[in-house]
């Protein structure tokens, strides 16, 4: 399948040891599909292809069931438990059964039956029972149409090229990975549309975009686009964007009408209003509910959505002001109309009320709003968390997301709830990230960049594997099965995040980055600057108190995480300078002062890297030699980054404070 050069990723079926898969999958029946339908189609050539070049198997596909050793049929709930878009997969008797609900439901099947022929494991016995968890599980690509890729880290884009859409192998390769791991929506294009994108719902770019369009539909993923507000004033219709309009309503009702017959297929739209610059409904004076749901009506005739995302907030704020606290806007700005959106539309928001750090709390909307789809929004695309230079395994964060109890219900609580719908019984609702690919060869920079986008779309589907499980599924089926390999990788991977946040800004601050890079430490860097993001040190302590007595901030959470947070004493250390300004003799659980602390995690972090380098050393020769260099010229950056972070944050600590450490280490 490989007709690029460029790697395969966890899709590399090279030759695997047989475990007795080849004597299940020769010889197949199909049962309940149609064997020319676009999605099974695929699904089929895949399970050639696989277990072709893995175990050196022609499959036969037979006409008579009882010939059969492996049956794909369709099953229900009744049937087997599959529910839409899930798939079970089970043994008995020398026969292995794939029954799923749809065609989706098949083709993740036979990825699910392929990847376990990759990881060499026996099929006797085996009862798999998968039902996704998000309905939406989506990768949002931030690609510009001259090529350039928003906050990317691993080359340039490979869907726009010099204001092209580009359609080539790659467009299937992609497809076919992410599809693989349950994705079931991407948005192409960044969700700041300037210039040509603007254009994308027109007639200049409607073949490209439906040839794109039509090989993620052979893969059971819906197309979507991100729109520009103030699309009907840049293309030429009324010179307004007011959503009550009835100009501008009539300009988009006609747009739409054009879009879904040129492009039947698209799942709708991913929209960034009045954030950061971009266009919205409240220059007119309406609220996000008028802008969401006048798009959503209008959609709704084509089975379309309307993804409105929440990244709301003030980012001209004065650094001089106290009380304007950049992590209330997002609550603020979208609790007041809840209940007020209409069904097809999604509010899509952010994991944390800023932005993405390596430690923030949950956001207050996600179960603040009870009447509203929600749709959570996370980062894989390592802006703040390393950039694909330092490696920082993103799952465990996802994780603590996904458990969050936010105490809107009694029970069904926890965000994870939310998104799958278990919460409101709602189907317009999912998970998103921002994906970190690009042209690069190995598709993320980093190869072990790779464990985070095979990560997302893993987790989406099955909430409840745990990121150790993801993590040993992503080396087995990207790099090795050899024991050795997967724990020392598995280590590197599991190991990453905490290390990050070690070397990185203490216990939940956040930020201290270069200005607009956002790789390397930069500790005052955003402190005197219009975005809202500071740390407010002084010579006596650290952080922002967002208590009752500061910005109010945690009063956005369900009780009992307000008082929770309210409390220094309570607060859940880890996101202590998120929630409070702290003495630096302020004493931690641990005993050690604030200071302290400080100090001794960044020298920690530091040697946690080293540590790191000595285990991937230790794999010389026993991962592949591109990997293996890849990888290591990459740590070399890491060290030097992270005794960047150690030194400045210590120094800079040192100097405010005047506190030796108590370990009398070199600090500048
Ligand atoms: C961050 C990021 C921007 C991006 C924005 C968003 O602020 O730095 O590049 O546009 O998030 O999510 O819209």
């Amino acid at each position: 399948m490989n007709k690029g050069g460029f790697s395969q990723l966890w899709l590399d079926y090279k030759k695997r040891t047989d475990n007795g898969g080849s004597v299940y999958v020769s010889k197949v029946f199909l049962s309940g599909f149609l064997q020319d339908h676009r999605i099974v189609k695929h699904a089929l050539e895949e399970l050639k292809s696989g277990v072709q070049t893995m175990l050196g198997v022609e499959i036969k596909v037979e006409q008579d069931m009882s010939q059969a050793t492996l049956v794909l049929k369709r099953g229900s709930e009744k049937e087997g438990g599959v529910r839409r878009e899930g798939y079970r997969l089970w043994e008995t008797g020398g026969v292995l059964t794939l029954a799923a609900a749809d065609e989706r439901g098949l083709l993740y099947g036979v990825f699910a039956l392929l990847r376990l022929i990759a990881m060499e494991r026996p099929f006797q016995g085996l009862d798999l029972l998968s039902n996704p968890e998000s309905p939406l599980r989506m990768y949002d690509h931030w690609d510009n149409m001259d090529g350039s890729i928003e906050r990317g880290y691993s080359g340039r884009s490979f869907f726009f090229q010099d204001d092209k859409v580009l359609v080539n192998e790659r467009t299937r390769d992609y497809a076919r990975f992410v599809s693989s791991i349950g994705i079931n929506g991407v948005v192409i294009n960044n969700v700041n549309v300037k210039q040509a994108a603007t254009w994308l719902i027109t007639d200049r770019y409607f073949q490209e975009v439906r040839q794109l369009s039509g090989i993620f539909a052979d893969y059971g993923i819906r197309l979507f686009l991100s729109l520009n507000f103030a699309a009907p004033l840049e293309l030429g219709g009324p010179q307004s964007a007011d959503p009550l309009d009835p100009k501008v309503r009539d300009w988009w009702r006609e747009k739409m009408e054009e879009v879904f017959s040129k492009v039947p297929d698209l799942g709708g739209f991913l929209v960034k209003a009045d954030s950061e610059g971009r266009p919205g409904p409240f220059t007119y004076g309406r609220t996000q509910a008028d802008g969401a749901n006048m798009l959503a009506d209008i959609v709704k005739p084509y089975g379309g959505l309307i993804i409105w995302r929440c990244f709301v907030y003030n980012c001209t704020q004065d650094w001089r002001d106290r009380q304007t606290d950049r992590a209330r806007a997002g609550y603020d700005s979208f609790i007041g109309q809840d209940g007020d959106y209409h069904e097809n539309v999604i509010l899509q928001i952010k994991n944390g009320p800023m932005d993405f750090q390596i430690r923030e709390p949950v956001s207050p909307l996600l179960g603040g709003l009870q009447k509203t789809n929600q749709m959570l929004e996370v980062q894989v695309a390592q802006e703040y968390t390393g950039q694909q230079i330092d490696v920082c395994y993103l799952v465990p964060l996802f994780k603590e997301v996904l458990d969050f109890h936010t105490y809107c219900r009694e029970k069904c609580d926890t965000v994870s709830d939310i998104v799958s719908g278990r919460t409101f019984g709602n189907v317009n609702t999912g998970m998103a990230a921002v994906c970190n690919t690009g042209d690069d060869a190995n598709w993320t920079g980093n190869d072990l960049a790779a464990a985070n986008f095979y990560g997302f779309g893993r987790l989406a589907f099955c909430h409840s594997l745990t990121a150790d499980e993801i993590a040993e599924e992503w080396v087995r089926l990207s790099i090795s099965n050899e024991e050795e390999v997967v724990e020392k990788i598995k280590k590197i991977l599991l190991g990453s995040r905490g290390t990050y946040e070690k070397y990185t800004c203490p216990l939940g601050i956040g930020w201290m980055v270069t200005p607009e890079t956002h790789y390397g430490c930069s500790v005052d860097g955003y402190e005197y600057s219009r975005w809202g993001t500071y740390h407010r040190a002084d010579h006596k302590g650290l952080g922002v108190d967002r208590s009752r007595l500061g910005t109010g901030y945690a009063g956005q959470y369900r009780e009992p995480n307000a008082s929770l947070y309210d409390n220094m004493e309570t607060c859940p250390e880890e996101l202590l300078l998120f929630f409070h300004h702290v003495p630096y003799t302020y004493r931690l659980k641990s005993g050690k002062t604030l200071i302290q602390h400080i100090y001794d995690t960044h020298f920690e972090g530091v040697r946690e890297v080293e540590e790191m380098i000595g285990l991937w050393e230790s794999l010389k020769g026993k991962v592949p030699d591109p990997v293996y260099d890849g990888v290591r010229e990459r740590f070399d950056r890491q060290l030097h980054n992270a005794k960047e972070w150690r030194d400045q944050v210590n120094a800079y600590f040192y100097r405010k404070s005047g506190i030796e450490d108590e370990q009398g280490r070199k600090i500048y």
